[in-house]
């Protein structure tokens, strides 16, 4: 039945079975001849209807993986992308002692470089207090406490601060665009998915406000939408930024962008 709504049916239905047995799929090869007990088969059921319903499976389970590690996701927080892991990537090829992520979700993208740079200091805000409460369990779980997460909007919590490196993956999405009212998209908060002007407004604010929040070739990287590249890189030209350069997700689409802020912009 899931067939109807997953392209994954068959690895969703596992998982699934993994949520409702607390076993591994493992532990169940193992014993094949163990008969599902009563309450689980009736936990399994209830999750397959919700799932049949479009829940995603990772709001079901309460946590995916990202990266190499696992997160707690609730429908308060969007649910990390395979896309996101290149924007990590890219940020991390260059060292950077201050490290600023706005919006930040789950903590994904704010806890794996805190991960990969333990004496770095990592700032991270969000509008959604919701979503911080997920983001900060999430340090705690991890054992990440080089990351300080602050509620607000964009750049407002950490007023005039500058950092070595910015990034961020925004709502990037048209209000005229329909995926975030078909499938899974549907469960996730619209804000974490929607943006003005045609998707772009939160990338031009962001992108507008990051020179007077980077130090001196300090840099700049975010997630865009496939067909936002070309703005983006506008937006970067004329704030001034250099390098810039675009990169492409594993389906070949202009994901992620970013760029130097060259150093006679300083105020
Ligand atoms: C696309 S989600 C990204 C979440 C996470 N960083 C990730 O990559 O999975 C965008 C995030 O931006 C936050 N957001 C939206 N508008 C905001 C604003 N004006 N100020 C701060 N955060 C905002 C949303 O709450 C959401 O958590």
């Amino acid at each position: 039945m899931l067939d109807a709504v997953s392209a994954s049916a068959a690895v969703d239905a596992d998982w699934l079975l993994g949520a409702a047995t607390g076993q591994s799929a493992a532990q169940r090869r193992a014993h094949p001849e163990q008969p599902l007990a009563e309450p689980a088969w009736r936990r399994y059921q209830g999750l397959l209807q919700r799932r049949y319903r479009g829940e995603p499976v990772a709001y079901l389970l309460g946590r995916c993986g990202f990266m190499d590690f696992e997160l707690v996701v609730t429908p308060a927080v969007l649910i990390p992308r395979p896309e996101t892991e290149h924007l990590v990537e890219a940020a991390l090829e260059s060292p950077a002692a201050r490290v600023l992520e706005l919006g930040t979700g789950s903590g994904c993208i704010a806890i794996a470089l805190g991960r990969a740079w333990p004496n770095a200091r990592i700032d991270a805000t969000d509008q959604s207090a919701e979503a911080l409460t997920v983001a900060n369990q999430n340090a705690a779980l991890l054992g990440v406490d080089n990351l300080r997460l602050r509620q607000g909007d964009w750049y407002e919590p950490v007023g005039t601060a500058r950092y070595d490196l910015i990034v961020s993956n925004p709502p990037y999405i048209g209000p005229a665009e329909p995926e975030p009212d078909q499938g899974d998209a549907r469960f996730e908060p619209r804000a974490a998915l929607r943006a003005d002007e045609s998707g772009l407004a939160a990338l031009r604010i962001i992108i507008e406000g990051a020179a007077a929040h980077l130090e001196d070739a300090g840099r700049l990287w975010v997630e865009h939408g496939h067909t936002q590249g070309p703005a983006v890189r506008e937006y970067l030209a004329a704030q001034g930024f250099e390098a810039i350069e675009t990169r492409r997700d594993l389906a070949g689409h202009e994901r992620i962008s970013g760029g130097r802020r060259g150093a006679q912009r300083h105020e």
